[in-house]
């Protein structure tokens, strides 16, 4: 027997002011796409943007449902978006935040993991990493340079 110690590194910026321009700007379009939530149910707000590699930008929110397991995650509404809509496009980076109607989130909200689940699908599929960053509605951001950090051991579609 022979023991699998597996390690992850995430960078955390102190708050929005101290990510690069450019992903202040895409975490400004998730705090919009938030504000866009359907969430009567959980009243838990989240938002996602994705930046691709030709320039656009994708983003989405999550959608609930009376039937509470036909909802979905802003995650995977972004990222099934931006598959549909530019399929051959590239995701370079993505940013999400989450923001309770009940409590001030001030803690980094990471992606469930059936998102994780989705989004490794698409890095696996355009062969580059993907950037994540995720906050809450407000403190620190954390960065994970790529999918495979979150989700290690992921299933792939190479076993298949
Ligand atoms: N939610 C997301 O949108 N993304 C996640 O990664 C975790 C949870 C949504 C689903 C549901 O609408 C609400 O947050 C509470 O779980």
């Amino acid at each position: 027997m022979k023991e699998l110690k597996i390690e992850t590194t995430l960078q955390v910026y102190e708050d929005l002011d101290e990510v690069p321009n450019e992903v202040q700007q895409l975490m400004n379009e998730a705090i919009n796409a938030r504000n866009n939530a359907y969430s009567p149910y959980s009243k838990f707000n989240v938002g996602a943007a994705i930046l691709l590699d030709n320039g656009e930008t994708v983003s989405g929110s999550n959608q609930e449902n009376a039937s509470y397991p036909s909802g979905l995650c802003a995650e995977r509404t972004a990222i099934y978006y931006a598959g549909a809509k530019y399929p051959k496009a590239k995701m370079l980076k993505m940013a999400l935040t989450a923001s309770s109607q009940n409590q001030v989130t001030s803690k980094p909200i990471p992606p469930c993991g059936a998102c994780r689940q989705a989004i490794a699908e698409y890095e696996v599929k355009q062969n580059l990493p993907i950037e994540i960053y995720f906050m809450g509605a407000e403190g620190k951001v954390v960065k994970s340079n790529s999918l495979a950090n979150l989700l290690p051991l992921i299933f792939e579609s190479s076993v298949l």
